[in-house]
């Protein structure tokens, strides 16, 4: 799906007549978007509910939504929610496939997907075996970092979970059980500068403030964890930088960083648009 999402191939038309509504509880730039322009890439005619003005804040319950929407005649829906394990309630009272746009503080397994797609492309293999990927900052409070882990063990890489113990617990290495399919494994570091010289790529994350309650983050955090152009510049050679966006500027990752030649971050946003096609070309067409 590559080549179709950097517009080097056409689209195809394998989900003509089929219809998928995106559901956004919670607001998004990247994954709403990307859904909306994979549906189109692929064929399909893709609806939005426009949450704030939808009947959820009257009081109607996500089931309920969902199943209004499934009686509409439409073949898949994308929810994104602020409730852990939203999508997954909805899955099992619905007919038809329910995709995990984000939930909470739990999953974001489209996200998992492309991000370990932009390493692959990076690393020009699709094993990530042998490599360790540091992925730093708000990881306790994040639904990325999460599937990324859950995607990156999968394919052989082993994961550091970085950031001050406030933000990412000791128990944060249990993230991961180790199944035949999980080759990588999972630690958490306390130190950045420690693990620069020794990571072959590194995810920055933001600080989501939003799910912290009030708590913030400790006073030296961005001295501390900031992805500073000083700090880049002792990675390994060639090891990129992600974000899974929105960005911080100046917080987790300095401009220069962002826009600078390590950054894999626009390249990730393509990404989830070749990814989003294929779940959806795969989930739709098997339902026809
Ligand atoms: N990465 C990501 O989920 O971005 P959005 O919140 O903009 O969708």
């Amino acid at each position: 799906m590559l080549p179709i999402a950097r517009g080097e191939a056409p689209a195809t038309d394998d989900l003509s007549g089929k219809t998928v509504a995106t559901l956004f509880f919670e607001n998004s730039t990247r994954t709403r978007l990307s859904f909306t322009m994979a549906g189109k890439r692929v064929g399909a005619e893709v609806l939005d509910l426009n949450a704030s003005t939808s009947s959820s804040s009257k009081g109607e319950t996500l089931l309920d939504t969902a199943l209004n929407v499934q009686a509409m005649g439409v073949d898949g829906l994308v929810l994104r929610c602020s409730a852990s394990g939203g999508p997954q309630l909805v899955a099992k009272g619905v007919r038809i496939p329910v995709i995990n746009a984000g939930d909470g503080r739990h999953e974001h397994p489209t996200q998992g997907l492309l991000d370990a797609l932009a390493l692959q492309e990076h690393f020009g293999r699709k094993s990530l075996d042998g490599l360790t990927i540091a992925i730093v900052g708000d990881v306790g409070s994040s639904r990325v970092a999460r599937s990324n882990a859950q995607s990156l063990t999968a394919l052989g890489a082993d994961v550091v979970l970085t950031g001050p113990p406030s933000l990412v617990p000791e128990a944060m290495a249990e993230l991961v059980t180790s199944t035949e399919n999980t080759r990588g494994s999972v630690r958490v570091e306390h130190e950045l500068d420690g693990i620069l010289g020794s990571i072959d790529a590194i995810m920055m994350l933001r600080v989501q403030f939003e799910r912290h309650g009030g708590l913030g983050i400790p006073s030296d955090y961005v001295e501390q964890f900031g992805l500073s152009v000083d700090r880049a510049a002792r990675l390994r050679d060639g090891a990129p930088v992600l974000h899974p966006g929105p960005i911080n500027r100046g917080t987790e990752i300095d401009p220069e960083v962002a826009d600078g030649p390590r950054s894999l971050i626009l390249d990730q946003v393509t990404c989830g648009v070749a990814v989003r096609m294929a779940i959806l070309k795969g989930l739709l067409s098997r339902n026809s």
